[in-house]
């Protein structure tokens, strides 16, 4: 079956590794020739970087449903998707927070994050679901499907529900967040937990496309790449067209990096931006396969494995955008890091102790800048934007367990805790007694000082 044709003239899919421009794609959106992933490319496009900018600033203060979109606004630099079916949940628009007291401790000023955890559904994966799930609705279809640990499936539960799709989630069975899956069971979704990991879910989802006419929702999706490219758009217009010189993401399926390092790269050469930064990518060490791909193989393969880490939105063995990855990697001069979970659960609560907050799979770009600085790849005087994925009531769990001292017991972190001690928070259970919680008070205040 072949169903999806981008309706503009000059969006076109093509094959990242054979160059093949198919006029439509399949429904696992791979390539007919060599089944390597496709990617949208906009041949012949010429826009005025400076027309652009203008209109998107005027789309600000319009009422218009897509205008409203941190997505759409940019429709420009997006495949053409007729209105009626543009599925929003205005979506995008999220912050760039100063995070004053993360750079004192990496010894940067400023430090900055993007909280792409304040979308709708609480993480980035709305910015991608706009354009994808809309196209869905387009191509009529009435399931649309995603494997996930957990924040795919949320995003998509929520976009079918906007636009009366059903919607079809696999999940791997207690290995994601009760946040995440609690979304989609609201959002009316039918979840079914998979007794396996994030990579045996792909591999059935993709089974079913072939013999089900479902509509594949994850990344492989050249759709949802698209719509994760506004996310840099966006910055770059919060930092008023002027690049930092590093931003820091987390990899898991690698889908998130590469629309960052396509949109930096487009953006480059239609003259909104002048420079490119550095796109650097952090892994958790448990869940490592690019990282090393990478530093092993010199990006020449990668070999899957069996991943594991409590930053469960990254636990991903044998991610699909790699070589995407790869490419935008090479292209913009970046970095690829691994960092321990002790390293994540002290960049989450340094990230949380700024009022900000974040999910844990969202700190490893903390904990890798501060690797990056001691390696010397980041210096100081350099500018940074740290991109924070998801919301810290994602995973309340993981913070509580943090807090009460229980997030390593049985595991080989068990005997080096005593770093992550003072950022410590256990709640503190009294009697209801005006003179305990005064002593509480003043115990505090001479810790403090
Ligand atoms: N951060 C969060 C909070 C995520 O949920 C994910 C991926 C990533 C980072 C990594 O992004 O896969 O594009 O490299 N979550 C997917 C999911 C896999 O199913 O929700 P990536």
């Amino acid at each position: 079956m072949s169903i999806f044709q981008p309706t503009e003239a000059t969006a076109q899919l093509r094959c990242i590794s054979c160059g093949a421009t198919p006029a439509s794609a399949a429904q696992d959106f791979r390539c007919a020739n060599c089944g390597d992933l496709l990617e949208f490319v906009y041949p012949g496009r010429d826009l005025d970087p400076a027309a652009l900018k203008s209109i998107w600033l005027t789309r600000k203060t319009s009422s218009h449903r897509l205008d409203q979109s941190g997505v759409w606004r940019f429709r420009e630099l997006l495949p053409h998707i007729p209105e009626q079916h543009v599925i929003t949940l205005r979506e995008g628009n999220t912050p760039l927070y100063d995070l004053a007291r993360c750079a004192r401790i990496a010894g940067l000023d400023p430090l900055q994050a993007k909280h792409q955890g304040m979308n709708p559904t609480a993480s980035f994966k709305d910015t991608g679901m706009t354009v994808a799930a809309s196209s869905a609705h387009q191509g009529g279809f009435r399931w649309v499907a995603c494997a996930s640990t957990g924040n795919t499936s949320a995003s998509m539960a929520a976009y079918a529900a906007r636009g009366n799709m059903q919607s079809l989630v696999l999940i791997p069975e207690g290995k994601i967040s009760w946040g995440k899956l609690s979304q989609s069971l609201d959002y009316g979704a039918l979840t079914c937990q998979l007794r396996t990991d994030f990579d045996g879910c792909v591999r059935i989802l993709n089974e079913l496309v072939r013999r089900k006419p479902v509509y594949l929702l994850n990344s492989v999706n050249p759709y949802r790449i698209e719509g994760q490219k506004t996310a840099a758009i966006e910055l770059m217009e919060q930092l008023k067209w002027e690049p930092p010189d590093h931003i820091i993401v987390p990899g898991g399926n690698l889908g998130n990096s590469s629309a960052i390092g396509k949109a930096l790269l487009e953006m480059r050469d239609l003259k909104l931006i002048s420079r490119l930064p550095k796109l650097s990518i952090i892994q958790a060490e448990g869940a490592n396969p690019f990282y090393r791909s990478v530093r092993e193989f010199g990006g020449t393969k990668l070999e899957p494995m069996t991943a594991d880490t409590q930053a469960t939105a990254i636990r991903i063995g044998n991610p699909a955008s790699w070589k995407k990855a790869l490419r935008v990697l090479r292209a913009t001069g970046g970095e690829v890091e691994q960092v321990t979970e002790l390293e994540i659960a002290e960049a989450k609560a340094e990230i949380g102790a700024d009022g900000i907050g974040c999910e844990p799979a969202s700190a490893v770009t903390l904990a890798g800048l501060k690797k990056l600085l001691k390696r010397g790849f980041v210096n100081q005087g350099e500018t940074v934007i740290l991109i924070l994925t998801g919301h810290l009531l994602k995973d309340p769990d993981f913070t509580i367990k943090f807090h009460r001292g229980d997030l390593f017991p049985g595991t080989r972190d068990e005997s080096q805790t005593a770093q992550i001690g003072p950022l410590q928070r256990a709640p503190v259970v009294l009697d209801a007694d005006l003179a305990a919680v005064i002593a509480a008070l003043d115990a505090a205040e001479s810790r403090n000082s």
